[in-house]
């Protein structure tokens, strides 16, 4: 797997989100991150305390990265949602308006908890609620790293990641649904104000849920009203995933027993895990940090 340090992908991926949005809405005065390059040591990384770096690698691990973009620019098309903001929203303070920056990292850690639906129309992304998913700790780091301004401090990403695997690992299927198969550790995770109590598992060889409904929750996501805080939901993946990404992952998740002979993903710890509603769940990878 290709793995890119935090930063270097950079200008490819804003170049991508160029084309995507038509060219529109990305004025970026300067290079993301580049306030704050310190080129000691380790490849253009900087010094920051370590609540900063677990922060840097949840953003990766939970798949922010994948709907806010690399460094929290924003930017990727929600084109769906007609009516509201047709793009997700930066979360770098440099990139938002002066009057909606945020201030305080309980602005941040409140959106992780309740989550924020503005639509429920199949499609739309929607921001998921984490509750259940990290604890305090984790959303406490997440929102250090967003309030420092995204510092590059050596975490990387795989921009692109083809084979299924690293797809459910990179974009979080895992920190909801648990690894794939039945009563695998680590198991999905608490959803307590729903009628089942937990994020359903997936690839079960005693069920078939077909195919083609797989599909169809994967791109358009299964939304709860407007109005509705903590509960976790499956988020639209359609405009995130590319075709190639949805036709690799969904033969490994599928139910019925053919997908039982398939490798399951690594299910590697996130930083500051074992708080007490942590999941478990996908990677620290320790890279190149300083
Ligand atoms: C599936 C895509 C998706 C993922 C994954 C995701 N978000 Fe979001 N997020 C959104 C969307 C869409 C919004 C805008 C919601 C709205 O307009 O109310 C949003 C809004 C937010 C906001 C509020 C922004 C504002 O302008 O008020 C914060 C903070 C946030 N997300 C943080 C995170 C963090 C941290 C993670 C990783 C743990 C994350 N998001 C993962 C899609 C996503
Ligand atoms: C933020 C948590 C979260 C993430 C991340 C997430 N899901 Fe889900 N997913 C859910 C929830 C909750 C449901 C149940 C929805 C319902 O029943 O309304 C669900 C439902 C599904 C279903 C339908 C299952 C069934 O038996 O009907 C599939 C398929 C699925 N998810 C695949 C994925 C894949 C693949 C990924 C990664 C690309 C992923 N999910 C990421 C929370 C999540």
């Amino acid at each position: 797997m290709k793995r890119v340090l935090l930063g270097l992908g950079l200008a490819a991926a804003v170049a991508a989100l160029l084309v995507a949005a038509g060219c529109a809405s990305l004025a970026t005065p300067e290079i993301p991150g580049s306030g704050s390059p310190a080129p000691s040591g380790g490849g253009g990384t900087v010094k920051a305390s370590q609540q900063v770096k677990d922060g840097a690698q949840l953003y990766v691990s939970l798949a922010c990265i994948r709907c806010h973009a690399p460094d929290g620019v924003g930017g990727i098309p929600n084109q769906l949602n007609v009516g509201g903001d047709s793009t997700i929203p930066p979360l770098n303070n440099t990139y938002r308006a002066k009057d909606e920056q945020f201030a305080n990292p309980q602005q941040i850690t409140q959106v992780l908890d309740e989550g924020g639906i503005v639509s429920k129309k199949p499609g739309i992304i929607n921001m998921p609620s984490w509750k259940g998913v990290i604890n305090s700790a984790q959303a406490d780091a997440l929102a250090a790293y967003i309030l420092a301004g995204f510092p590059h401090v050596g975490v990387t990403y795989d921009p692109d990641p083809a084979k299924a695997p690293e797809i459910y690992e990179a974009y979080a299927c895992i920190e909801c649904h648990g690894q794939v198969g039945l009563n695998a550790t680590p198991p999905p995770a608490p959803n307590p104000k729903t009628a089942d109590k937990e994020v359903p598992g997936l690839r079960n060889p005693d069920d078939n849920v077909p195919p083609s409904e797989l599909r169809s929750v994967l791109m358009e996501g299964s939304i709860p009203d407007p109005g509705t805080k903590g509960v976790i939901f499956m988020p639209a993946w359609g405009q995130i995933l590319s075709v190639d990404q949805m036709n690799a992952i969904l033969p490994y998740i599928a139910d019925g027993k053919a997908a039982t002979k398939l490798p399951p993903p690594a299910a590697t710890p996130l930083p500051l895990a074992g708080g007490s509603s942590a999941t478990g769940g996908a990677s620290p990878s320790p890279s190149g940090s300083p």
